[in-house]
């Protein structure tokens, strides 16, 4: 049975993953230091179906700190999604978080992945490398970041590629494009935009809307990640992971409007943050060819599904929610 070591299991996209790979039949070691970054509660609940599943592990550790050759014990393939979220909170003095968590924590984990021999190594990074760069069609575009949390993924990135070049870690980094659905980060624009709307709230917009975002489907991020584990690529590729369909901020607000049923939505317009960007396209030609994916999930369609997950939430009182029937049946068999 593959055995996967899942970093940052307790996060949004972490335990999608992790409920991915168990109903395809692996054993997952999920590790996660449960950081402040938001609420930890959230981050239990996000656990909550996976915690009753007998091929799923929790260990509670912190990448800077813990020991890793005992974490990659027996462990064939990683998925490393732990890390320090969020453009406009990395700025200032909070850098130094995004250095340990995203550079610091990813480097460790290399070294102690080259020593283990693990066969994939794959890396969750993110469009906000590209900045005012342009994603290309041979993938890896022309990154040029425009914050600092773009600059802590390009450098992690960055030393997959290194580790890749000369230990031969067989390392593979996603540059995943604003991830959407069920237990999305709070931070986020949907969740957001949702509970305000949920709430009769005005929703607070920064700069005019006229932003464009490639928001991308979870499953389809989780579907990338899955075939990224398990398929032949060369050492140091790198991939975006995008839903091909740049959408703006204002498209976003009104196709929500809508699934929540409100007839008049009110904005509060604020300054544009430092470091966010007109615009986000990811480039997916390559990775459609290199791992036989597509995005499955429209807009509205993944939408709705989150729609309805923040409905369920707060009916639970926060506790989880996710509407999956059969969530861990081994149903695919392993890949
Ligand atoms: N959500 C998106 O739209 C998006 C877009 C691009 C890239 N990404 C990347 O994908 C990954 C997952 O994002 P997410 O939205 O699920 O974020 P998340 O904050 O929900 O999940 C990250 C998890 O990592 C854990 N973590 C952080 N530092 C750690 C450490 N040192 N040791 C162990 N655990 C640690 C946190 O506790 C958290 O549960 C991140 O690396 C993020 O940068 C996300």
């Amino acid at each position: 049975m593959t055995r996967v070591l899942v970093t940052g299991a307790a996060g949004f996209i972490g335990s999608h993953l992790c409920e991915s790979l168990l109903r395809l039949g692996c054993e997952v070691r999920g590790l996660d230091a449960f950081t402040a970054f938001y609420d930890p509660q959230r981050k239990r609940a996000n656990l909550s179906r996976l915690l009753e599943e007998p091929r799923f592990e929790l260990l509670h550790a912190d990448l800077l700190t813990t020991r890793l050759d005992d974490m990659l014990d027996g462990v064939d393939l990683v998925a490393h999604l732990a890390g320090e979220p969020g453009v406009s909170t990395s700025w200032g003095a909070s850098f130094g978080r995004y250095l340990d968590r995203n550079v610091l924590a990813t480097q460790r984990l290399l070294e102690a992945v080259s020593a283990a021999g693990s066969q994939r190594f794959v890396y969750a990074s993110s469009s906000s490398v590209y900045g005012v760069g342009t994603a290309s069609s041979r993938g890896g575009g022309e990154p040029r970041p425009a914050s600092p949390y773009g600059v802590s993924k390009l450098a992690a990135e960055t030393l997959v590629g290194a580790y890749a070049h000369s230990y031969g870690v067989p390392g593979v980094s996603l540059r995943y494009f604003s991830v959407y659905g069920p237990r999305q980060r709070p931070d986020m624009a949907a969740h957001r935009f949702i509970e305000s709307l949920l709430e009769n709230r005005p929703l607070k917009v920064f700069g005019d809307g006229g932003q464009v975002r490639d928001f991308t489907y979870v499953d389809d991020v989780v579907d990338a990640t899955v075939r990224a584990l398990f398929a032949d690529l060369p050492p140091g590729t790198v991939l975006d992971v995008a839903s091909g369909r740049p959408t703006t901020i204002r498209t976003l607000i009104g196709e929500l409007g809508d699934l929540v049923g409100t007839t008049d939505t009110d904005l509060e317009e604020y300054d544009e943050r430092p470091g966010d960007v007109p615009r986000t396209e990811g480039n997916i030609a390559l990775t459609r060819k290199c791992l036989g994916w597509s995005p499955t999930t429209d807009l509205r369609a993944g939408l709705m599904q989150q729609v309805a997950w923040h409905k369920r939430s707060r009916h639970l009182g926060g506790q989880d929610e996710t509407d999956h029937a059969t969530l861990l049946t081994a149903s695919g068999g392993e890949r």
